[in-house]
């Protein structure tokens, strides 16, 4: 990995440059399935390795409270336009930290303490930040939750508008972390109509298909979206809030001062250089295979006796349920792990455990297409967890595999 200057890092701190070492290995080495992780670009790197990190930039584009800001605007102006075009939205703000904060951000501004809201049930696939009672939109607001249908574990909207009209919610929130399902936000938005509730959109997940336009666009239906930037889109870790041109003024003024300090300035030019690769037609080409490399590989584990949520996907995300192999999410986390391939334990719909065991893991396919596995590795992939799972007691099949799985690594390097 040249691009990072190890000889600085290693110079001024050994001690720290040893954890970074191992990190790099450890990611070259793993077969990473964790559906919100990527690896960024080489230049989506180096953009936040460089000197705009030593810049303070409190306000806005051409309206800061520092001296020194004509280049720092510019490239503000430029991330803007290119979400504007990218996702179709009417404004859009690049500031936000991470996604948290950007959905922080649309609370703020449009809800009062105390006000109604209704999410996805985390539990169900929705995200801490759409009223779980330990996030502060669960803290600071009445959250009410939706499932899934437990008959084909999709978005039932009979059942929504019902909520819909008994809580009448001030804010709607859509989009998930862990369902893997197309998300059809006109009924979202139907639904918000009828009870006069904002409707927030939260595209985290399948930004890098939106605007490959593989998937839906929010747009013209919610009256808020927001993403992070650093999961299917390849870009920085971040967060971005796009809305309405009638509630701009109030997202920017929650956004900062309200919620975040100066804005991180090498992020957001490493937002700006990751949307512009997302409106590329290799983009567009590499999500397409994310989708394939899914859809491929929820089947062939179907085809192992493995029960795939909801039978399928429409994105990046496969979550399995575990139940008929009579191991949890947590050990079999645990068995990957022995072979270097790293996933994470979720919980699945009216899951009977705990979120610290789960019955399901949660896989994707964002990092390994990137590093250009196809077909042929998704079959590999699958037969190593399927090996691992069956196997897992056996410590010298297990030792087999990891070196299997880091052989294949070896062969497709993300850098
Ligand atoms: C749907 C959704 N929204 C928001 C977030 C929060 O993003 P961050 O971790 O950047 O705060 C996530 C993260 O996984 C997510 O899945």
């Amino acid at each position: 990995m040249e691009r990072m200057n190890n000889e600085d890092i290693k110079k001024a701190d050994a001690e720290v440059w040893d954890w970074i070492n191992k990190e790099q290995i450890r990611e070259q080495e793993t077969i990473n399935l964790i559906a919100s992780e990527n690896f960024a670009s080489l230049p989506v790197l180096a953009a936040q390795g460089s000197v705009l990190t030593n810049k303070y930039a409190e306000g806005y584009s051409f309206a800061r409270y520092y001296g020194g800001c004509q280049f720092i605007d510019r490239i503000e102006k430029i991330a803007i336009e290119r979400t504007k075009e990218l996702f179709n939205c009417e404004h859009a703000n690049v500031q936000p930290h991470s996604g948290s904060q950007a959905n922080m951000s649309v609370y703020f501004a449009y809800l009062k303490v105390g006000d109604t809201i209704l999410g996805m049930d985390l539990r169900a696939g929705g995200h801490l930040t759409h009223g779980s009672p330990v996030s502060f939109s669960g803290k600071f607001y009445k959250a009410y939750s939706y499932g899934v249908d437990p008959k084909n574990e999709m978005i039932d909207f009979n059942i929504v508008e019902d909520l819909a009209k008994k809580y009448r919610p001030k804010l709607i929130v859509c989009g998930y972390s862990a369902y893997s399902r197309q998300v059809d936000f006109k009924a979202f938005s139907e639904i918000a109509s009828k009870v006069g509730a904002y409707l927030l959109a939260d595209i985290a997940h399948i930004a890098g298909f939106v605007a490959a336009g593989l998937h839906p666009s929010p747009h013209p239906f919610t009256d808020f979206t927001t993403t992070t930037t650093h999961k299917t889109l390849r870009g920085p870790r971040g967060g971005i809030v796009m809305c309405r041109k009638k509630f701009a003024k109030k997202i920017d003024s929650t956004v900062f001062p309200g919620i975040q300090g100066g804005p991180l300035m090498h992020v957001i030019a490493a937002k700006a250089i990751a949307l512009k690769l997302a409106s590329t037609n290799e983009f567009k080409d590499y999500q397409k295979k994310v989708l394939s490399n899914a859809k491929l590989m929820a089947s062939l584990l179907e085809k192992l006796g493995y029960r795939i949520v909801s039978r399928g996907t429409d994105t990046h995300i496969v979550l399995v349920d575990l139940q008929p192999q009579g191991i949890n999410g947590k050990e079999a986390e645990e068995i990957l792990k022995k072979v270097n391939i790293c996933v994470n334990k979720n919980t699945i719909p009216f899951d009977p455990l705990p979120a610290n065991l789960t019955s399901g893991i949660r896989l994707g396919t964002p990092s390994v297409t990137t590093q250009g596995m196809g077909e042929k590795e998704i079959g590999l992939i699958v037969s190593f967890i399927h090996s691992a799972l069956t196997n897992r007691s056996d410590d010298k099949k297990l030792a087999s595999i990891r070196e299997e799985v880091k052989n294949l690594c070896r062969q497709f390097p993300p850098y």
